[in-house]
């Protein structure tokens, strides 16, 4: 089922703060599992020629979905892929993930973290949200990551089933520093400096 309305719109917030600005620098954005485009349409509008906006999405059916959705907008680029084999040489200000970390294992979560944060500009917001029936986090290195880069969150309601919003502001952008933060050295991608 797609994000209601509630959760849609607290979900963009901050990155529709950010492109309303004036006088801003473009911004990017970085967009994982849009499904049928709930948080897609409601940034489109706000972007900027200079602004990019990428968007991954795994299922074939929303794919060819959000293509004939958005097809006449020049400023989105959508890719058909799994996040994991997404490669870019851009590094993005926002995140915005709905990857259903609740059907993934530890190990596979972790992979995808470390994938995210390779593409973070430092002090860019990883935006997400777990479902409140599971609400524990099944990945120890997801949960070190909250501990130390929660910026925001809030509960939303509105939504089947209830979310939790979290925003993290990544922070550190070398690798000695983020592996002091989640206690392990063996990490191979992280927020470039
Ligand atoms: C819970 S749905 C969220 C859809 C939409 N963002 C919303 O909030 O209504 C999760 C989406 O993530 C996509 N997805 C799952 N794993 C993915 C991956 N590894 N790479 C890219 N997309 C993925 C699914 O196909 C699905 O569209």
């Amino acid at each position: 089922m797609p994000s209601s309305k509630y959760l849609a719109r607290d979900a963009v917030r901050l990155v529709i703060e950010k492109l309303k600005k004036p006088g801003r620098d473009p911004i990017s954005i970085l967009e994982l599992g849009p499904g049928t485009g709930t948080f897609t349409e409601r940034i489109l509008p706000e972007l900027g020629e200079e602004d990019r906006f990428d968007v991954v999405e795994l299922n074939n059916y929303f794919y060819k979905m959000l293509r004939r959705r958005f097809r006449d907008n020049r400023t989105v680029r959508l890719f058909h892929k799994d996040f994991l084999a997404f490669q870019s040489d851009h590094k993005y200000d926002f995140v915005l993930s709905s990857l259903p970390y609740e059907r993934i294992s530890a190990s596979v979560t972790r992979l995808l973290w470390e994938h995210k944060l390779s593409l973070c500009k430092p002090g860019s917001y990883i935006i997400y949200y777990k479902y409140v029936n599971f609400n524990h986090f099944r990945s120890r290195f997801e949960k070190s990551l909250v501990r130390d880069y929660l910026h925001d969150e809030k509960v939303v309601l509105l939504n089947m089933p209830p979310a939790r919003l979290l925003t993290l502001k990544v922070q550190m952008h070398n690798s000695d520093q983020l592996a002091s933060v989640v206690g392990n050295k063996s990490i191979r991608n992280v927020a470039a400096g």
